[in-house]
């Protein structure tokens, strides 16, 4: 999809990736950019709204919704990753609240317009849901989820024309990988590369050159394989 006179939404827009995203969308000619964040966002262009939004808060999520009319594209980007060893029951739930079960909610509470527009959802997960990074196991353990469901999602509303896309990005230089002593990507490439995926119709995309070196490897593998061997199985149940 061409970003061109197009309507976007990002969460966590104020730092990182999603502002970034957000200053390429307006590059790309969108006609609107809805930018969620937790805190007050300025931003001088007059195609952004911003919108308060926690996407852990299912009030703030229909305030959101209240505020949009139409939408093309929805990108579920927010996300948290705290170091751990699994020891910590609450930072599993607290990675799972946000990185799954957020873009979830958004997710859900934005399909009737995305129906319409017969738009598209961009989750951006992360290398860490293809194998674990063992300094952040419980961010892998969401990123992982959140794949499998991005998949679902996928199988789900491909009859409706919806699509899904899911995002597997490498190491971006931004304050989620400050800790990580390994070359980066900016979130500038990101950005580009998302959408560059976006507009050549991928279904995963793979947005910077460490991703891009295992993208040929995922695409021809057993486990994507089997995603569209299970994915034919979704208008058998549906009917
Ligand atoms: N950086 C990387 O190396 C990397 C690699 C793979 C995947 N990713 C993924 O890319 C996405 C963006 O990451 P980033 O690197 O830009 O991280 P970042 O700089 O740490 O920014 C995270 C963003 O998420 C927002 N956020 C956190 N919890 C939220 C909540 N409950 N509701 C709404 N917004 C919330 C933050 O808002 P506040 O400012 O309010 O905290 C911030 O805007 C994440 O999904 C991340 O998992 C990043």
């Amino acid at each position: 999809m061409n970003l061109e006179k197009k309507t976007v939404l990002i969460t966590g827009a104020n730092r990182g990736i999603g502002r970034a995203l957000v200053d390429e969308a307006l590059r790309r000619g969108a006609k609107r950019v809805y930018a969620g964040a937790r805190s007050a966002l300025h931003n001088t262009d007059k195609r952004v709204t911003p919108l308060t939004l926690d996407v852990t808060s299912v009030s703030q999520i229909q305030r959101a919704v209240d505020e949009v009319d139409t939408l093309d594209v929805l990108i579920n980007n927010a996300g948290v990753a705290i170091y751990d060893d699994l020891s910590k029951l609450d930072v599993i739930e607290q990675h799972l609240a946000v990185n799954l079960l957020g873009s979830l909610k958004v997710t859900h509470a934005f399909l009737p317009l995305l129906r319409r527009s017969k738009g598209a959802i961009v989750n951006n997960l992360s290398l860490a849901a293809l194998a674990p990074l063992p300094v952040i196991p419980a961010y892998s353990i969401s990123k992982a989820a959140e794949s499998n469901m991005t998949q679902s999602l996928r199988a789900f509303l491909a009859g409706q024309g919806v699509t899904v896309h899911a995002v597997f990005l490498g190491p971006i230089d931004t304050d989620m990988s400050r800790g990580l002593e390994i070359p980066k990507a900016s979130a500038e490439t990101a950005a580009q590369g998302i959408f560059d995926g976006l507009e050549k119709g991928e279904q995963d995309i793979f947005p910077d050159p460490v991703s891009q070196s295992i993208a040929e490897g995922w695409r021809t593998g057993a486990a994507k394989a089997l995603e569209r061997q299970f994915a034919a199985f979704v208008p058998e149940i549906a009917a």
